[in-house]
Order: C-alpha cells, then sequence, then structure tokens
C-alpha cells in the first residue's frame, strides 16, 4: 500500500512586495514587485510533500478556505502539485485568509496573516478529520488555525496510529499537554527560544544541543531544531545528528521552513533513515530560498536528488 502523508493547517493567498528593507514602527518604505502566490504554512507543507512524494506517496491536505476566488487559486495550486484537496471546505462565515508580506533584498521576511477562514477549522469538527487521517503515516501541523483544534486533531492523529510532526510557526508558547502528543516538533531558533520562555536571539551552533534537549524533555518523541543556514540538529534522547546546511545565495526565505517540514515527512514516509531524511529536508529548503514565492518556490523531487549538481 502507498504511503500517506496527511496536513492539516491553514491555506493563504501571499500578498509579497519586495523591499530594499523591511519598514521600521512608523516608517513608510517604498516597494518593488508586487506578487501573489498561493502560501499558508499549511499549504505549502502540502504542496512540499505532493511535489516531492507524489505520486509515490499520497498527501492529503485538510483546511478551511472561503467561498472567494483565492480559495479556488489555492486548491489548484495543491491539486497540481498532486495533493488531494477533498478535505478542504468551504465556509461561509470567513474570506480566505491572506498574508501580507515583504521581503527585503538579503531574503528576511515580514508577515502578517489575516487567518478568515483558517480560524473556521474548530475542534468540535475534528472528528471528521478521522477519515484523511486514516492510514496515515505522519500527519503535519503548525499554529496557524485555532490552537484547541490543532491539539484535538494530534491526539487523534495518534488514535489512528500516525506520527506527528509539529512545526511550532508562528511562535508562542504552548502547553506540555500538547507538546506531549508530538512525535517530532521542529521549531526555528526564535520559536525554540519562545518555546523555552528565553530571550530571543540567534543561538550559537554550541547551545544547539542543550535547547534540543530541553525540549524534548517538554514532551516531544523528537526534536529538529531549524538552523537557518547552519542545517539542522536532530535529537531524539540516543541520537544526535547535526546536519549541515547547504550554501546558497537567498532570494526569498518565505516557505522554508515549511519546505523543509513536507520534504521530511516524505523522506520518512517512504522509509528513509533519519540522517538521509534530514539531508533530504535541508536540500529542499536550501533550493526554496533561492526563488521568490511561497509555493512558488518549492523544488521539484528531480532538483533535490541532483542537488547540489
Ligand atoms: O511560512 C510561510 C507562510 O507563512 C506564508 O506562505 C504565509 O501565508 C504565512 O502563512
Amino acid at each position: 500500500m502507498k504511503p500517506t502523508v496527511c496536513v492539516v493547517g491553514s491555506l493563504n493567498m501571499d500578498f509579497v512586495v519586495k523591499v530594499d528593507h523591511l519598514p521600521a514602527p512608523g516608517e513608510t518604505v517604498l516597494g518593488r514587485d508586487f506578487q501573489m502566490f498561493p502560501g499558508g504554512k499549511g499549504a505549502n507543507q502540502a504542496c512540499a510533500a505532493g511535489k516531492l512524494g507524489s505520486p509515490s506517496v499520497d498527501v492529503r491536505m485538510v483546511g478551511r478556505v472561503g467561498y472567494d476566488a483565492f480559495a479556488d487559486h489555492l486548491k489548484a495550486s495543491l491539486s497540481a502539485a498532486g495533493v488531494d484537496v477533498s478535505y478542504v471546505h468551504a465556509t461561509r462565515s470567513q474570506p480566505t485568509g491572506i498574508a501580507l508580506i515583504w521581503v527585503e533584498s538579503a531574503g528576511q521576511n515580514s508577515i502578517v496573516v489575516a487567518a478568515g477562514a483558517n480560524n473556521e477549522l474548530a475542534a468540535p469538527e475534528v472528528e471528521a478529520m478521522r477519515t484523511a487521517m486514516r492510514g496515515a503515516r505522519y500527519v503535519l501541523f503548525q499554529l496557524e488555525t485555532p490552537l484547541d483544534t490543532v491539539e484535538a486533531a494530534l491526539k487523534l492523529a495518534r488514535e489512528e496510529g500516525a506520527k506527528t510532526i509539529l512545526d511550532p510557526a508562528p511562535a508562542q508558547p504552548l502547553s506540555l499537554d500538547l507538546l506531549q502528543l508530538v512525535d517530532i516538533l521542529t521549531p526555528n531558533e526564535t520559536e525554540a527560544c519562545i518555546l523555552l520562555g528565553h530571550a530571543v536571539g540567534r543561538v550559537e551552533l554550541n547551545d544547539v544541543p542543550v535547547l534540543a534537549n530541553q525540549l524534548r524533555s517538554m514532551g516531544p518523541q523528537s526534536v529538529v531544531l531549524k538552523l537557518g543556514e547552519k542545517g539542522c540538529y536532530y535529537d531524539d534522547g540516543v541520537k544526535q545528528i547535526h546536519s549541515p546546511g547547504f550554501p546558497v545565495k537567498a532570494c526569498d526565505t518565505t516557505a522554508a521552513g515549511d519546505t523543509f517540514n513536507g520534504a521530511l515527512a516524505i523522506a520518512l514516509a517512504e522509509g528513509q533513515d533519519i540522517e538521509t531524511a534530514l539531508r533530504f529536508a535541508n536540500c529542499a529548503a536550501a533550493i526554496s530560498i533561492t526563488r521568490i514565492g511561497a509555493q512558488a518556490s518549492i523544488p521539484s523531487r528531480i532538483e533535490v536528488d541532483r542537488f547540489p549538481g
């Protein structure tokens, strides 16, 4: 039987403007090149899983959109990547989620999300996700849908025998009850600091093993700390691996973390060992930052398999 990966999360239409520098509070900056791209952390992860895994892995997306043209565009983008969107339902009470994104010349960004229909993915409806999760090896989560829904859906995924991967983004503190439902927690440095209640700042490579261990002691079975150009660090309590990053010229870092998670889930669902899976995810994320846009930047399987040349 084909392995299945299911993603529960957000779909947003991204409105992207390139700027020379990110605006400070009260500042107006003149931007360049306005573009719209399909995005949303959940949909980006599903798109990455679809582009990298389909047709040998079944990928399903669970989420909410509004009754508008953005919804059609977002579903079409996922379908084109081979993702089953039959669990993406429309709600009349809210428009499709959107994100306003500024990208500066070195590729760093600022993002504001108006969640809209994503907020309608309600905890009492979680039982209806059971069929989407049935037979899934991995179910992926992020935090752009209501937290009680995420927690209830994590429980359901475990009941269905799936492994759970949580990307704790956008960054926020989480309860130990929720974190105990996670098999693989994948924070970046900022998210790790916020989860641990530390001051947010750049994390030195020497400090990473301690951070990963502290995060694991909060409940998840394993932690993959995403370190940007430094790659990632894995800790499951027995094995610790630093998988180095790939040097590339950054154009836009939007969705690099989402691409990493989708790729990681595919590699693991295919049965790759953790070291190979981390390298595969680092490659996919590195390629994605060389291009503008969220789903538009996610590489194909052939590109990742051939990278870095
Ligand atoms: O992680 C990147 C994503 O964050 C964007 O696509 C945007 O929609 C926001 O959800």
